[in-house]
């Protein structure tokens, strides 16, 4: 039996969206199968894509979580332009997911609640990297995180990784790193399908109020794409 979208199309997309990401970890069709490409757009207009892990997808009401530097380029350019997208993409399961939405900072104690569950060498990573600046060598990278996990008590004597667990301090979060949600106001979901007829169902909706969030979104209207 092909994969396809349901006959009748769901009248919220989220949750068969949700249920594919979890698809793609429980079956670990990819090494990252919680990857995304975030597209963001810079004051001239010029729109930049890279890849980020998506954390959570909250079908209810609706937005996605990844993690970063605020101060990196995708940082500052989401903080200027909200408009964002995501793409999902399955190649093992012929699956995509396309996402248009808007973009708000995690709340604060979320950013920082996540922050406590990670590696003491990803939490160095986000203080010792200003992520998207330019650096004149690896070496010179190398020597920044080190004299940062210093100045975080860490006892690193050669290198970033000489350190055993038992040694670790705390490390707070940083002011600049934490979440991003992406809320969700379109969605593609797209499975391949034989002689490339795939399938494809859109989903849009608007913000009606952003203030205070959760956002207030009108409800989904779905349409069929031709492939
Ligand atoms: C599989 C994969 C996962 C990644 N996950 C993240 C992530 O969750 N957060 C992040 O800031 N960068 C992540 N990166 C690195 C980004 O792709 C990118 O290099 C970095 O965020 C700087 O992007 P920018 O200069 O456009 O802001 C990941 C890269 C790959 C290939």
């Amino acid at each position: 039996m092909p994969d396809r979208l349901p006959e009748k199309l769901p009248p919220d997309p989220l949750p068969l969206a949700a249920s594919w990401i979890e698809e793609a970890s429980a079956r670990e069709v990819q090494r990252n199968p919680n990857a995304m490409t975030i597209v963001s757009v810079a004051k001239d207009g010029k729109p930049s894509a890279r890849v980020v892990l998506c954390k959570e997808l909250v079908a209810d009401p609706g937005y996605l979580v990844f993690y970063t530097n605020y101060r990196s380029r995708k940082g500052t350019e989401l903080a200027a332009n909200k408009n964002a997208a995501a793409l999902f993409h399955w190649d093992a399961l012929g699956r995509q997911i396309r996402i248009g939405g808007t973009i708000s900072r995690s709340p604060a104690a979320e950013s920082d609640a996540y922050f406590q569950t990670r590696h003491w060498g990803s939490q160095l990573g986000a203080w010792g990297s200003d992520q998207s600046a330019p650096i004149e060598s690896r070496e010179a990278l190398v020597r920044q995180i080190s004299s940062r996990g210093i100045e975080l008590g860490l006892s690193l004597e050669e290198g970033t990784r000489r350190i055993s667990n038992e040694q670790v301090p705390r490390i707070d979060r940083p002011p600049h790193w934490g979440g991003f949600r992406l809320w969700i106001t379109s969605v593609e979901l797209w499975v391949e399908g034989a002689d490339r007829i795939h399938d494809r169902g859109f989903w849009s909706r608007d913000i009606l109020d952003a203030e205070p969030e959760p956002f207030c979104m009108t409800p989904w209207t779905s349409t069929r794409l031709q492939p």
